[in-house]
């Protein structure tokens, strides 16, 4: 049986997975990023309290911390079973148990319940969906995506990705995306596709290799860049 959510569920990783998959330098993390579906992530609490210029947008912020909360019980109970049921699905290097995963996240999302109500009142936690963003052109220097696009390419259309990548690349000079590969651990049947398509845009392309795989075969982040000004849509 393949790893199967019923739909986008609010789960979030640790600043450090986020510094692993998308291979961040401290001179990125002195850049202006935005994260787009950052969900219940520590990133944007974790980097702003070490000063960093961090704006994190997901729909998933229209609702309070303690709806929130009470969401991610229901998500962790799910998720646990499916990871005990599939541990064969998954590289156990980063973490040596299912037990391991859930602590991690679990303690990474209380960071950012933390943090949300003052982050938001700060301007940190914009509530916003992908393929439309309400950011200015050059917003930011770099944007990042985890765990949502290409993930979810059977619930995402092609369309629904090129859109939102072309928005992505709007704001920000630079996006990363990890992973490239769907729940089932299969690489994401719209990857090339958005690739051929970003580059007749006038996007440049690449797939790096990064320090992270938890999904079996799942090393790797797409990073998309423009040279020069914000290509017309
Ligand atoms: C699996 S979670 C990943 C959270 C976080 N990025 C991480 O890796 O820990 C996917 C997130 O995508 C968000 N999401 C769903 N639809 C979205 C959209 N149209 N635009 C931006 N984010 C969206 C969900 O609310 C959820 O928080």
């Amino acid at each position: 049986m393949t790893f199967q959510l019923d739909s986008v569920v609010p789960w979030g990783r640790s600043f450090d997975e986020y510094v692993s998959m998308f291979s961040l330098t401290d001179t990125d993390l002195q850049s202006r990023i935005l994260g787009c579906g950052d969900g219940p992530a520590s990133f944007n609490g974790i980097l702003a309290g070490r000063n960093g210029n961090i704006v994190s947008c997901d729909p998933l912020y229209r609702f309070s911390a303690e709806e929130i909360r009470s969401r991610i019980s229901d998500t962790a109970a799910t998720i646990g079973r499916e990871l005990a049921e599939n541990t064969d699905e998954f590289v156990w290097t980063h973490f040596d148990s299912v037990e391991a995963v859930i602590e991690t996240r679990m303690s990474a999302m209380e960071q950012f319940l933390l943090d949300f109500s003052s982050g938001k009142r700060a301007g940190r936690y914009i509530d916003a969906s992908l393929p439309q963003l309400p950011f200015l052109d050059d917003a930011f220097d770099l944007a990042l995506c985890s765990h949502f696009l290409f993930l979810y390419s059977e619930q995402h259309d092609l369309g629904f990705h090129v859109r939102s990548i072309r928005e992505l690349s709007r704001v920000a000079a630079e996006v990363r995306i990890f992973p490239l590969v769907e729940l089932d651990a299969t690489p994401s049947r719209h990857l090339q596709p958005v690739i051929s398509d970003l580059e007749s845009f006038g996007l440049q392309c690449e797939i790096v290799r990064v320090p992270y795989e938890f999904q079996i075969g799942s090393a790797r982040m797409l990073v998309v860049s423009r040279v020069g000004s914000v290509p017309n849509a």
